[in-house]
């Protein structure tokens, strides 16, 4: 067989390890892998690199209604071309409804916003923040058959947090048709006490964000979704656990044979709160839910990702503009920490981070790094096998790593619509040099090399079990 392109040199990182063999790409496909690929059209020398499954970020937020006069920092575009700089070829944006907009409604405005934007492929998680019987009944099952097969649902934010009994009625809509839940698990109520508590005694600086929603509001709520999904005999994934004492109602849960599925991200292993108590209201630029803890909780974090508590590695890319009144600053700098929008940009660093965190200094290898990076992602949300493995027939998503560039990180290199990042000055190892979105060179040497934006919408099928 002519491949297209043939890529020579790397350390292949596959699902049997890592092996010196050179990779064939045919009509964007990975079409052979062996030490004698036969003749290709272009040769690509990547040797001294690792090539690794392009990374699917399968929590982010782009174009997200965020409240009056909030404006999310990404579209499509910016978001998009973010995560390919950061060695991504596949992101999982949350579809949430505007006010007024039914659930289909709203996926079909989200496909308007994405068609002809995206840099890499992307295919939607729903936001149930309606529970009624057109949303349950027809919206929801007709969007799951299409191909839409995991939701979030939210138990804390006023305006999108479900009742325990509306959280029940939306998973038996998945046990019917095989989706998988996302909880974000924050108990509302006790935050809404201690918010109410904090601004009566004036503390209403951007730490309190953090005071207000300490670790036994998301260890409850953690410990309540997976009884409810006990209850309702779904499977679940609990997204972005911040600390120790929720990772240990997941372990519980698993022990007793519950299968929850559990998502951690770079916030929680490298910030603490400390960070929302910078001078001023430079705090405001780690708001995010639930927030960063200390550093006991970040070693048990990693201790989760170590011995594979954790499945999923996302961002939780969720970017305002700091210096702006639609961003951070959207009620004034004065105003009490409640206002400030929750998120934090995340998608370009997410990989060089556990990349230099986690595999530079020897706390998981290469292999664990594709797993919890693509590959898990990939099989948790009905994309694999065509997407998060180098493997013959899956689409050649792949990424040349140079395990040894040092690159100090800063908001002037990266491309999202933020004007800032939470990792100024953090130096890391190791960074995505070449990207590849099935078979099309994207980036060469960190350079865009096709601006066509030719990303596409994934349909995704039934949710499976990494493990
Ligand atoms: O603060 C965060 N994480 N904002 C994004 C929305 C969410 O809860 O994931
Ligand atoms: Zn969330
Ligand atoms: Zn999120």
């Amino acid at each position: 067989m002519l491949h297209d392109l043939r890529i020579s040199g790397a350390r292949v990182v596959t699902a049997d390890g890592v092996s010196e063999i050179d990779i064939g790409i045919k009509d964007g496909l990975i079409s052979e892998l062996s030490t004698d690929v036969g003749q290709a059209k272009r040769t690509l020398d990547a040797s001294g690199l690792y090539a690794l499954p392009g990374g699917i970020d399968s929590h982010v937020h782009i174009s997200q209604p965020s409240g009056p006069g909030v404006v999310m920092a990404d579209d499509f575009n910016s978001a998009t071309l973010s995560a390919l700089h950061g060695g991504n070829t596949t992101v999982l944006p949350f579809c949430l409804s505007e006010s007024g907009q039914n659930l289909r409604e709203a996926v079909d405005a989200y496909h308007a916003k994405a068609r002809g934007n995206c840099h890499i492929d992307v295919s939607f998680h729903l936001i149930i923040n309606q529970v009624d019987s057109q949303t349950l009944g027809q919206h929801l099952p007709a969007l799951l058959e299409a191909g839409h097969t995991s939701f979030k649902v939210f138990m804390t934010y006023p305006e999108m947090r479900l009742t325990d009994r509306e959280i029940l009625d939306v998973m038996a809509v998945a046990k019917r048709h095989g989706a998988m839940v996302m909880v974000h698990a924050e108990n509302e109520d006790a935050i809404d006490f201690l918010r109410d508590e904090a601004e009566h005694e004036g503390r209403i600086a951007p730490l309190h964000h953090a005071t207000t929603r300490p670790i036994p509001v998301e260890r409850e709520a953690t410990h309540r979704a997976i009884s409810l999904a006990e209850v309702a005999g779904v499977p679940l994934t609990i997204v972005h656990v911040s600390n120790g004492e929720s990772l240990e109602e997941i372990r519980r849960a698993r022990n007793r044979g519950s299968v929850v599925h559990a998502e951690t991200c770079p916030q929680y292993l490298t910030l603490t709160a400390q960070d929302l108590d910078r001078s001023g209201f430079e705090g405001a630029k780690y708001v995010c839910s639930p927030p960063p803890r200390d550093s006991q909780n970040q070693d048990a974090c990693w201790a989760g990702l170590e011995q594979g508590d954790f499945e999923l590695y996302s961002s939780d890319h969720c970017p305002f503009v700091y210096d702006s009144s639609e961003g951070k600053k959207a009620a004034g700098a004065e105003r009490t920490f409640r206002h400030i929008p929750n998120g934090i940009p995340g998608v370009e660093t997410r990989l060089p981070i556990l990349f230099s965190e986690g595999v530079n200094k020897g706390r998981i290898d290469i292999a664990r790094f594709a797993e919890l990076t693509a590959t898990n992602h990939a099989k948790l949300y009905g994309l694999y096998p065509r997407k998060g493995v180098i493997a013959v027939g899956s689409d050649a998503d792949i990424t040349l790593w140079d395990p040894d560039k040092e690159t100090t990180i800063s908001q002037s290199m990266l491309h999202h619509g933020s004007d800032y990042t939470p990792w100024e000055g953090f130096s890391v190892t190791g960074w995505p040099v070449t990207t590849l979105l099935r078979g099309r060179l994207m980036i060469d040497q960190g350079e865009l090399v096709d601006e066509t934006r030719p990303g596409q919408h994934l349909v995704r099928g039934v949710p499976g079990n990494p493990v």
